[in-house]
């Protein structure tokens, strides 16, 4: 028998995509702005998801760091964070 998930791949529960330890800090000038910290989730294939929070909370910023817009930081002291896309 094939198990529901191989038969109805868009209802599996594997990720398309996966974040993991996500950090996004801006600079305004000198002052540190951190947006995303250590952020990890799974977004499974065939899900319907809503993100939600007030102005300013990093909706968009995690968005383009999802669509590939932008990168987590590059910084080699510390872990830059995962995003990926199956
Ligand atoms: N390019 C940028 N340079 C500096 N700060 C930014 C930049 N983009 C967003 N920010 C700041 O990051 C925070 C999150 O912004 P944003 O991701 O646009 O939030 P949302 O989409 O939830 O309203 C805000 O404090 C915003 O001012
Ligand atoms: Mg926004």
């Amino acid at each position: 028998m094939i198990p529901a998930t191989e038969a109805t791949p868009y209802r599996s529960a594997s990720p398309i995509i996966r974040l993991v330890g996500i950090e996004k800090t801006y600079f305004r000038g000198d002052e540190a702005v951190k947006v995303l910290d250590k952020l990890s989730i799974d977004i499974p294939a065939g899900s319907y998801e809503a993100l939600m929070g007030p102005s300013g909370s990093g909706k968009s910023t995690l968005l383009n760091l999802i669509a590939g817009l932008d990168r987590p930081p590059r910084d080699p002291s510390r872990s830059p964070g995962i995003a990926s896309i199956a």
